[in-house]
């Protein structure tokens, strides 16, 4: 599962760098092409000779090597990765890399890093129960790092308790679980919904809702991960994506997601529709404000929008998978199945309304996912980006 992967270690300064030596050995010799990061106080914890002997390439350490103008180009590092993998990461990494102090190559490194991060902590106790160290994990966790949590066990200051870095040994079979878990998405081509739609009233007011595209994006940075070429169809949202893979197009209604996504479509191999796509729009918007006349009632005339589901539905070809959402508030799995069956998807994710968690702005989702056989897979709650991986592993067997 490793064999050609690209696979950055970072290393920094805790006593835990003597096993990194292991780490990388093992990786090499399942067929990974190790590039070693190191910080200034990883170097006083093991020398930089053994880890580029181990991993057979120079271990980068400063932006500047040589005083001759050549520098060490941490996006293209960030672009060569498969995976990025910190071992160990001591506190104070962990809590630069949550907080963005990019104050040296490993964190300049994992900030333009496009491949997924593996964090494996080494620390005493007292300092990884911490409440700033908790909230600088679960602050990374919501940026979908993964946490490979330390070990209990004896630490270097003799105590006893949770801190250790986990063993190499364990590190590498995580690393090779998620690769063999991981359905490569190369070659496919993807296109996505996100986000609210806004239909206009006049021009200071719209019919919107509360999509705040976390969801959709997640989507996204799932699929391109894996190597797949994403065309994103994004509503007004204040969420980022920046992965080379994924070409973002802004929309604000749904008549423009409509358009879009009809021309894309044709040239895809799958869709996933998890835009929350207004269902109806003014009947007439006007070009001036509508001004408060008087106390009387104003009435608003609505006329539905095209639904873009059924629409792709529609013209889906022999080959294409195409994927929708359906956020419920009662009687769901019966509302999903109808979604499913009239909109001609392969499956179908279901989010209710009713899960505390899940659905709209959350960082967390609770999914169920159902077939066109009616069989239902339910999840547990999750972050957005594991929700995503779920959901893209259950694409990609029906791709591959
Ligand atoms: O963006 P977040 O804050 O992270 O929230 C995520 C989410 C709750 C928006 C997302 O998980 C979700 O449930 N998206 C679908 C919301 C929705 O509109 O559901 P629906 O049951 O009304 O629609 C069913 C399906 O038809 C959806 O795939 C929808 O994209 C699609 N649809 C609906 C109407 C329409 N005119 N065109 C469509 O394509």
């Amino acid at each position: 599962m490793l064999k050609g992967k690209n696979i950055i270690v970072g290393v920094t300064g805790s006593i835990a760098a003597y096993k990194a030596a292991y780490l990388i050995r093992g990786l090499v010799k399942k067929g990974a092409n190790v590039q070693v990061v190191i910080t200034p106080a990883g170097k006083e914890f093991i020398t930089p000779l053994t880890l580029s002997t181990l991993s057979n390439a120079p271990v980068i350490s400063e932006f500047f090597s040589n005083r001759d103008g050549s520098w060490n180009s941490h996006v293209d590092l960030g672009l060569w990765a498969d995976a990025m993998l910190i071992a160990p990461a001591t506190a104070a990494t962990i809590g630069k890399i949550a907080n963005g102090i990019a104050d040296n190559m490993l964190i300049t490194t994992y900030l333009s890093c496009k491949a997924p991060v593996f964090i494996a902590p080494a620390m005493d106790l007292d300092m990884f129960a911490h409440p700033t160290t908790q909230q600088n994990l679960d602050r990374l966790r919501t940026f979908g790092n993964r946490i490979i949590e330390p070990a209990e066990g004896e630490l270097a200051s003799h105590l006893i308790g949770k801190g250790r870095m986990e063993e190499p040994d364990s590190i590498i079979c995580v690393l090779e679980h998620f690769f063999a878990e991981q359905k490569d998405l190369r070659e496919k081509k993807i296109v996505i919904t996100a986000g609210p739609t806004y239909e206009k009233i006049d021009p200071v007011r719209f019919i919107g809702n509360y999509s705040s595209g976390k969801m959709g994006y997640a989507l996204a940075k799932a699929c391109a991960e894996r190597g797949a070429e994403v065309i994103l169809i994004s509503g007004p949202v204040s969420e980022t994506i920046a992965h080379p893979n994924v070409t973002r197009i802004d929309v604000e209604s749904a008549d423009e997601m409509y358009n879009e996504a009809m021309s894309v479509f044709p040239h895809v191999d799958a869709g996933i529709l998890c835009a929350a796509v207004a269902d109806y729009k003014p009947a007439v918007s006007m070009d001036k404000k509508i001004k408060r006349e008087s106390s009387a009632e104003l009435t608003l005339q609505l006329t539905p929008n095209k639904d873009i589901a059924a629409s792709l539905g529609a013209i889906k070809k022999e080959g294409q998978v195409l994927v929708g959402f359906a956020l419920e508030t009662n009687n769901e799995e019966a509302h999903a199945l109808d979604k499913l069956k009239r909109k001609n998807l392969d499956f179908i994710v279901l989010n209710s309304l009713k899960e505390k968690g899940a659905g709209f702005r959350c960082d967390t989702n609770k999914i169920s996912i159902i077939d066109q056989k009616g069989a239902i897979a339910e999840f547990p709650l999750k972050l957005k980006q594991e929700v995503a991986v779920d959901i893209v592993d259950k694409l990609a067997t029906l791709l591959l």
